[in-house]
């Protein structure tokens, strides 16, 4: 395409005739692309995104004023919801584009041009809009589980996300070299092999150490919950990210049992999903629990049926059943690190639980991949506003 003046491509608003999904689709792409560029252009001067702002807003013969007459008002009566809608989502690039620009151009003046006199003001022009957020669904999981324990009498305890493996691994019973460390696919910091093993730095890989951190602080009894963020070395994909975000949770008392673990976590799992949710315990192992255990609940796709009518249901595999956590009565073993602040094995007793935020939001939203969460698309966050 030819530049016509400055930071403006010689483009013009097409008449539409042709108004098929195809067509339109082209439409949008191409004027959706000559935003792009002029965008990257209109920035360095306040005279450059003015024209920018104009060519595109202004009322009179701005680009949308033409997409509106040209392409909405003379589409016929079947394909006005599609060409509405399209149109309604190029507004918002559109906006969006002149207001990013805005930004840049204003700190572009202020580190490196002399203010422009020659403001003249239209004031005919609309305002820039500032879309309202909405809490993103990770968040608003994560908001929602807390304040189920919170209720219980639960308060919120967090730790560093750089952890040392004493922390991450050893004071919670992950014996040196062993390989349940395996599992949890590490992230090390760079260059510590001088260190001793115990202080080496890590991103943490579950919200656990927190309970340590925790007990050396404070005395029994607590109960206390932990949301924060986890890193593993996992590619990312429609189930797995190298970031994602755990809940955790420790009780610990005199006379705490398994009893309490259930009736807790069941009583969570009605309020999180509903009180027809039904729970079940599977054995399971983690080096910090014992016995240990995964909470399935019915799943809440299918009810528990295994089927979505006369499909088979994808979320639970078909049995009905879905994994929510792990959890278990805390091992001896564990409370051994921190015996001198009163957890003496002998005396109390307390239960355990992790959850995975993300994986949590992905079967409440019914969103089929995990990765939305992380690209920060707002066409996919606009859904839960
Ligand atoms: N930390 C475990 C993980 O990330 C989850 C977990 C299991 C936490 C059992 C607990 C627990 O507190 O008791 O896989």
């Amino acid at each position: 395409m030819t530049t016509s003046c400055r930071g403006t491509l010689a483009y013009t608003v097409p008449k539409l005739t042709d108004y098929s999904a195809a067509a339109l689709e082209k439409a949008a792409g191409e004027l959706l692309s000559v935003l792009k560029e002029e965008a990257d252009k209109s920035w360095k001067s306040e005279t450059d995104w003015k024209t920018f702002r104009d060519r595109w807003l202004s009322r009179k013969n701005g680009i949308l004023t033409l997409v509106n007459d040209l392409w909405l008002k003379t589409a016929p009566k079947e394909a006005k919801r599609a060409v509405g809608q399209k149109v309604n989502e190029i507004k918002l690039e559109v906006e969006h584009a002149v207001e990013m620009t805005e930004g840049l151009q204003l700190e572009w003046a202020t580190t490196s041009q002399p203010a422009s006199t020659a403001d003249s003001v239209d004031i005919s022009l609309p305002g820039v809009r500032r879309p309202i957020g909405a809490e993103h669904p990770v968040m608003k999981t994560w908001r929602e589980i807390v304040s189920v324990f919170q209720k219980l009498g639960y308060s919120v305890a967090e730790g560093p996300v750089v952890e040392t493996d004493y922390y991450n691994f050893e004071a919670l019973n992950f014996p040196p070299n062993h390989p349940a460390r395996d599992t949890q696919d590490t992230l090390f910091i760079a260059g510590q092999q001088s260190k001793p093993q115990r202080e080496r730095l890590l991103l943490r890989t579950h919200t656990s150490p927190v309970q340590i951190r925790t007990m050396e602080k404070m005395r029994p009894p607590i109960r206390i919950v932990i949301p924060g963020t986890v890193h593993r070395n996992d590619p990312p994909d429609a189930s797995h990210s190298p970031m994602f975000h755990q809940i955790e949770g420790l009780a610990v008392d005199t006379n705490i049992t398994f009893g309490d673990l259930k009736g807790t976590l069941d009583h969570a799992m009605k309020a999180l999903f509903g009180s027809s949710v039904k729970t079940h315990f599977r054995p399971s192992f983690f080096p910090f629990t014992e016995p240990s255990a995964e909470l399935y609940v019915t799943c809440f796709i299918c009810g528990g049926s295994g089927k979505r009518g006369a499909d088979p249901c994808r979320p639970c595999k078909q049995t009905g059943w879905i994994e929510v956590l792990g959890c278990g009565m805390v091992d001896p073993n564990v409370f051994e690190f921190v015996k001198d602040n009163g957890y003496d094995p002998r005396k109390v007793s307390g239960f355990a639980f992790g959850m995975g935020v993300d994986r949590l939001a992905l079967l409440k939203y019914g969103v089929d991949d995990l990765q939305y969460f992380f690209q920060g698309d707002v066409r996919f966050l606009q859904q839960f506003g």
